[in-house]
């Protein structure tokens, strides 16, 4: 790509590095005096959180000024016209001590190729465990380098204080499109003539909203910084959990933003479920408890579901009454090969705090609705819908949750989990109501690797808890005090375009031809999943035949090398792409899909092995008390107001 360029050309892209497309100095902060909250943060009232300042002085690169940075930045805030107040006598608390570190970036691809890292000197402080209690715009100053200032507009929402709904149930189809559920419908429920024969629980919704999921500095985002907007109101960065991203190297330093299970917990001691289908230190449960600038500290998120956080000062975190999904090489010391905070065993350390510890589906059935649980079923994610339904066999690998290495066989899906949840969370949490999070983590993950089949199974399992979360609400009575809602934190560009003739492509040799299998418009026919009208595998609406002749010719737009022939992947989940030899990042072809279907290249740089998140925006279904809040469309910080709201947590004076 460089030589298609004049010299000229290529220097002019260097020096507009500096505004920063790509690759950015720090995403939140693009002049040398950053302040985090940044501007346009909006606030809960009395909702906890840190202020990180920092003041930059790049030592090399474009920007280069060549002093040390400033240390006598002053930072203050100001409520609506008043005036400044200095922001340790404003919070009331000591003036946070001077830190300083280095980091270094990369102004574009051009220096990257040529290793040419940028230096920054920063000196910073942070201001740990603040609040603002009155509604209104504040003005946050900071004031450096003899004059310079960063100034950031601040709003606490003015939101009503009266609690509306004693309970919440929050879905999470991690990566769910409208386009995905479509495809659902389209496999699980049959048609007559055009019209739908029955309908998903999600098209049952009185209320449909529609969110805007991008993050703070980037506009794809990851399920880390979408679950952190869904639960704290504050948008952030790429693989930060309930954090903005400084930029020091330490990844528990940043400054935190509290969220919505720790202000529930410790507002109203309301109790908290967590449930998922992915390993639970997984972003999406991960954001309810963890503060840290990067998601993959698992055991320090781990640790963090049972004792709050680590580091600081924080709340007065408990636990959770529950903790459902996979991920037990979290859970067990190295000796067993697990990773664990400090080596510790979290089974004992759950245990020793009042939980239940349940490994299989069968214990899970028998575990008593009165006492807190911790249920681990496999290492890793937990089996998906058509494996544990379907493809049985599929189950048989070293995943026991124990780490001993037999076989997971005995799993829950999400169905049984959530309503175990609830059974607790109902049985438990008395007059002080709940708030529940449930997870399917994997349409997302089956969408990253390009498997379908497995994906939409997964989001008909979705569609199926969610009806028997709302039967289950009814049967109780509760169903008027609960505020059930169903969403997403992002989506994949995925969509059908019509079917494929399997057989006919099977028999075709000639590459051309092969796409002659596709069906487009007239020729999509009907849906061949359904017609049979056999429902071996519960009395819901999953297809009958995951195997017909005529499948969807369904794609994502953004892809590695794959070997496409539309079938069910009948021997696990897929792997569309490997390596061509270690360490290479260069993802071509899995050969183990030998010579059938078609080849396609992919469209997206050689070291993915995966499809990966799109911009579109994500539905959201809301019925029960609140529910109106839930209706138009929106940014996904909005999702945590309207449960704050919902829950009556927005208030305004000092505990
Ligand atoms: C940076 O901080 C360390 C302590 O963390 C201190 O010892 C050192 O003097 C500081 N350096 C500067 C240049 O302020
Ligand atoms: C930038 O500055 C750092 C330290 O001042 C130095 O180690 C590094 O070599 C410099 N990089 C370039 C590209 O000049
Ligand atoms: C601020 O002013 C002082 C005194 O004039 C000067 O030494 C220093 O370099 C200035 N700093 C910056 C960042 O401009
Ligand atoms: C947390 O502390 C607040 C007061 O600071 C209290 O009202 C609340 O009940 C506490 N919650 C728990 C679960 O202890
Ligand atoms: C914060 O906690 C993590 C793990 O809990 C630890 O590794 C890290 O050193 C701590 N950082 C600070 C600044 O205390
Ligand atoms: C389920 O776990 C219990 C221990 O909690 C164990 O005794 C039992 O054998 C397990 N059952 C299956 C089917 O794996
Ligand atoms: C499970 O796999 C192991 C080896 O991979 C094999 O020996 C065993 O027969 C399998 N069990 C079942 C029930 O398929
Ligand atoms: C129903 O589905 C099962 C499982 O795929 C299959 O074995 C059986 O033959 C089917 N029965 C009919 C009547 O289609
Ligand atoms: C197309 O995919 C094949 C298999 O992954 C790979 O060997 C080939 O280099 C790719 N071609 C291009 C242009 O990327
Ligand atoms: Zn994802």
């Amino acid at each position: 790509m460089k030589s298609q360029y004049p010299i000229a050309f290529a220097a002019a892209l260097l020096t507009s590095a500096v505004s920063a497309q790509t690759f950015q100095r720090l995403g939140t902060c693009p002049t040398l005096g950053c302040v985090f909250p940044p501007d346009q943060a909006d606030f809960l009232a009395g909702q906890f959180f840190d202020v990180r300042l920092e003041v930059h002085a790049p030592q090399n690169g474009s920007e280069a000024i060549g002093l040390p940075p400033d240390e006598s930045f002053t930072f203050t805030i100001a409520k609506g016209d008043e005036e400044g107040v200095p922001a340790a006598e404003y919070f009331q608390i000591d003036e946070p001590k001077l830190e300083n570190w280095t980091f270094s970036w990369f102004e574009d691809l051009f220096a990257k190729d040529a290793k040419t890292p940028s230096v920054v000197d920063v000196r910073a402080k942070a201001y740990r465990r603040v609040a603002l209690y009155e509604a209104g715009e504040y003005t946050a100053t900071l004031t450096y380098n003899n004059g310079s200032t960063t100034k950031a507009t601040w709003l606490v929402r003015d939101l009503e204080e009266e609690r509306k709904t004693k309970n919440i149930v929050l879905f999470i189809g991690d990566g769910m499109t409208t386009n995905m559920i479509t495809a659902a419908r389209l496999i699980g429920h049959k048609t007559i003539n055009g019209k739908y024969q029955s309908k998903m629980q999600l098209d049952q919704f009185p209320v449909l909203g529609h969110q805007m999921t991008h993050s703070i500095d980037s506009f794809i985002t990851d399920s880390a910084n979408s679950a952190s907007a869904l639960y704290t109101g504050h948008k952030s960065t790429v693989n930060c959990l309930g954090v903005y991203a400084d930029s020091s190297k330490d990844p528990f330093d940043d400054p935190k933003v509290e969220t919505i299970a720790e202000l529930f917990h410790r507002l109203t001691g309301g109790h908290v479920g967590i449930v998922s289908t992915a390993y639970i230190a997984d972003a999406t449960p991960a954001a309810l408890t963890a503060h840290t600038r990067d998601r993959s500290q698992y055991p320090h998120v781990i640790d963090s579901f049972l004792n709050g956080n680590t580091n600081y000062t924080w709340t007065n975190w408990t636990g959770p009454d529950v903790l459902f999904g996979g991920g037990a090489e979290n859970f067990y010391p190295s000796a067993l090969g697990g990773e664990t905070y400090k080596d510790r065993d979290y089974y004992l350390e759950f245990a020793d705090k009042g939980y239940q510890v349940i490994w299989n589906k069968t214990a899970l059935d028998a575990a008593s609705t009165s006492e807190r649980a911790l249920g681990i079923f496999t290492v890793s994610n937990m089996a998906k819908w058509l494996d544990r339904n379907v493809y049985k066999t599929n189950l048989n690998q070293s995943l026991s949750p124990s780490g001993d290495e037999t076989p997971a066989l005995d799993q829950p899906g999400l169905k049984e989990m959530t309503l175990k949840a609830l059974e607790i969370l109902h049985e438990r949490s008395g007059d002080k109501g709940f708030f529940l999070m449930s997870e399917a983590a994997s349409i997302d993950k089956m969408m990253h690797v390009l498997d379908y089949d497995r994906a939409l199974g997964e989001l008909l399992e979705l569609d199926d808890t969610v009806k028997a979360t709302i039967n289950q609400l009814k049967e109780w009575g509760c169903d008027k005090e609960t505020l059930v809602l169903v969403t997403a934190d992002h989506g994949h560009g995925f969509d059908v375009m019509g079917s494929v003739d399997t057989a006919y492509l099977a028999a075709q040799n000639v590459d051309r031809k092969k796409r002659s299998a596709v069906g487009t418009y007239q020729n999509s026919g009907l849906s061949q999943y359904i017609n049979t009208g056999n429902l071996t595998y519960t009395d819901s609406n999953f297809p009958s035949n995951w195997d017909p002749r005529y499948t969807l010719f369904q794609g994502l737009m953004a892809d590695p090398d794959r070997r496409e022939t539309w079938t069910v992947r009948k021997h696990g989940p897929r792997e569309p792409a490997v390596e061509t030899e270690e360490d290479s990042d260069d993802y071509v072809v899995n050969p183990e899909d030998g010579e059938g279907g078609i080849l396609l290249n992919g469209t997206l740089p050689v070291s993915n092995d995966q499809g990966v998140h799109s911009l579109t925006d994500v539905p959201v279904f809301a019925v029960g008390p609140c529910q109106e809040k839930f209706g138009g469309v929106y940014s996904s910080i909005d999702i945590f107001f309207g449960m704050a709201e919902c829950f009556g947590l927005a208030r305004g004076k000092a505990e």
